[in-house]
């Protein structure tokens, strides 16, 4: 697709708006999808679609970490960008009742179900969480959309961390929570909700933590390297420290960016990657999979 706009959205943070570069009509999409980007050097990133303009699909992107830098240095208007998608990995289900709660960029999934609850007429609310005013997009959109539906933390304007009742405070046992943004928060919304009826919909930017894991030896046969998985470190975490180049993305067992065949031994399936990504029998998951027994050999 061809970017044929880069507006700031906010502080450090950059929208890419995108159409297709052979004139074909723009894919449709719903909220809580995103789209597969492929950067000049080659690295792949995920990015929640939060545009309004069916004319067009928009990403926003905080700068944080190498891909992220490279889009806000490199990326101009004109350039043409290989994508895959949209996919919807955190779908919205239009629950009656809904409590949206975002942190930092995680507002980019978030806005656009907030646009859908105004939309359907849902009973809504929504918790944006942010550091400064500055720093948080769509802020003007969303206090004009939401208005008394909106409860905004800004820490520079409390010096403390948002409360479990400032976060969770609007939804009852009927609620259903949609959470995106740092892995504070998101541990916070799931642990306090507690048992209800309605269910909780989040979506990660950071891996989530190993549970259960066991250590293991992974093989990589064409490096001749032979590494070992601590019980808390996924594979990919550590053949990243030795081969810096390998292919990643999501990191939480959905892309199938990661997936690298097995050459020998057994794999624990742990991630959940469909369609295309979906591991073939002698393959696995860097991200997410682990050695069924002591280890594996890998064809790396
Ligand atoms: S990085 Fe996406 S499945 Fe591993």
């Amino acid at each position: 697709m061809r970017v044929v706009d880069t507006p700031g959205l906010a502080d450090d943070v950059v929208g890419l708006v995108l159409e297709p570069a052979d004139g074909t009509p723009t894919p449709s999409w719903s909220p809580g999808a995103h789209l597969d980007l492929t950067l000049p050097s080659g690295l792949r990133r995920q990015y929640s679609l939060c545009g309004t303009d069916p004319r067009s699909l928009m990403v926003a992107v905080r700068r944080l970490g190498a891909a992220s830098t490279e889009i806000h240095e490199r990326v101009r208007e004109g350039d043409v960008l290989h994508t895959q998608g949209p996919r919807t990995a955190f779908p919205f289900c239009g629950e009656p009742r809904v409590l949206l709660v975002a942190g930092g960029i995680g507002i980019t999934p978030i806005v656009t179900m907030a646009r859908e609850c105004a939309t359907r007429g849902l009973d809504w609310h929504l918790v944006y969480a942010g550091r400064t005013r500055a720093s948080m997009p769509f802020l003007d959109e969303l206090v004009a959309l939401a208005g008394s539906r909106l409860t905004l933390l800004v820490d520079e304007e409390r010096e403390r961390y948002p409360s479990v009742g400032e976060v969770l405070g609007w939804a009852d046992a009927d609620t259903a929570v949609y959470c995106c943004g740092p892995t504070p928060l998101l541990d916070l919304v799931r642990t306090a909700r507690g048992p209800v009826r309605a269910p909780l919909h989040y979506e990660r930017f950071a891996p989530p933590p190993v549970i259960s894991g066991r250590e293991f030896d992974v093989t990589l046969a064409r490096a001749g390297l032979t590494l070992k998985v601590p019980a808390d470190r996924s594979a990919l975490d550590v053949v990243l420290d030795a081969v810096p180049d390998t292919p990643y993305s999501c990191r939480q067992g959905f892309c199938g960016t990661c997936r690298v065949q097995v050459c020998e031994r057994a794999v624990e399936r742990r991630g959940r990657a469909g369609g295309p990504g979906r591991p073939g029998a002698r393959e696995m998951l860097l991200c997410t999979d682990r050695a069924e027994g002591v280890g594996l050999t890998v064809d790396l």
